[in-house]
């Protein structure tokens, strides 16, 4: 059986949301099995040195990319470039970005909702998987095969008191993408799998309420929160050989807390 670390050593990985969190985590576990890894995010600062501490962890190449996933021009624009660069095409796509605005570590009722802050999660969350799929599945197709892991949540699942409903609805939408797309896209060798993520010790969720946190713990079977390592180790596999069957599904990676 071929080692894992050979078929990754010949992939060419475009991760989102890179520069921090669990993104930075799925880059740096592409880059030890020595995968060639864009580190895409907003600021370019961040992803340059998210970039420099994976090449100088001596195991894959990494590249950064400055990159709203928002902005489709944005996108197009730099997909284009980056694959120039690296001089290969893009077989691995993980739609990591994602935002939750709260407001004093609290999530705000759909009475109080902005409609601009409605519009600009749903933006980030779901037209920005959307954005990143339409310019890189083209060069997936000519070549057969292709590998995409979308990032939902639980909170697209049950109800998720420490979010408002445009990050629910927005995950949820990537639900439906991912099977959508798993359809589509299955004939050409192309498989579309989401991960469900529950709470992960992240800059994301640093800032939210104690009590909700508490209660969160007390509900999680595990009785802890994730980390973004284990996340990590579920964007490998669905992106790997070891799942050459699983296309649709969304995988919770939440110790429980849901399980449906
Ligand atoms: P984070 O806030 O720690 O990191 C997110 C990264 O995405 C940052 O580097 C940020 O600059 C980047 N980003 C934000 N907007 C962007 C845009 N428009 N274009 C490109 N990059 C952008 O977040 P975390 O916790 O690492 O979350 C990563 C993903 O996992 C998100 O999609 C999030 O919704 C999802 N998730 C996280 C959970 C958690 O408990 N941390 C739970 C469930 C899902």
């Amino acid at each position: 059986m071929t080692p894992v670390t050979d078929i990754f050593h010949k992939r060419h990985i475009l991760v989102t949301g890179a520069a921090l969190g669990i993104g930075k985590s799925i880059a740096e576990r592409f880059i030890k099995l020595g995968a060639t890894v864009a580190v895409a995010d907003t600021s370019l600062d961040s992803a340059t040195s998210c970039a420099e501490f994976l090449i100088a962890l001596g195991c894959g190449k990494a590249y950064p990319v400055h990159m709203n996933v928002a902005d489709a021009a944005m996108v197009e624009d730099r997909i284009e470039k980056a694959t120039a660069q690296i001089g290969q095409p893009f077989d691995t796509l993980i739609n990591n970005a994602g935002i939750s605005p709260k407001h004093n570590g609290c999530s705000v009722p759909v009475w109080d909702m902005d409609p601009d802050e409605w519009r600009k999660v749903m933006d980030v969350n779901l037209t920005g998987c959307f954005n990143t799929i339409r310019y890189v599945v083209p060069m997936m197709r000519q070549r057969r095969q292709g590998w995409i892991v979308n990032m939902a949540s639980i909170a697209a699942k049950i109800y998720s008191p420490i979010v408002s409903c445009h990050y629910s609805a927005s995950k949820a939408g990537i639900i439906g993408l991912t099977r959508q797309l798993a359809g589509e896209l299955g004939p050409d060798g192309i498989r579309v799998n989401a991960i469900s993520p529950g709470r992960i010790a992240t800059d994301m969720t640093d800032h939210i309420d104690e009590a909700a946190f508490l209660e969160q713990i007390a509900d999680t079977p595990m009785r802890r929160f994730g980390l973004p390592g284990e996340v990590a180790e579920m964007a490998v596999f669905l992106s790997s050989q070891a799942s050459s069957f699983v296309t649709g599904q969304t995988v919770d990676v939440a110790g429980g807390y849901c399980m449906t």
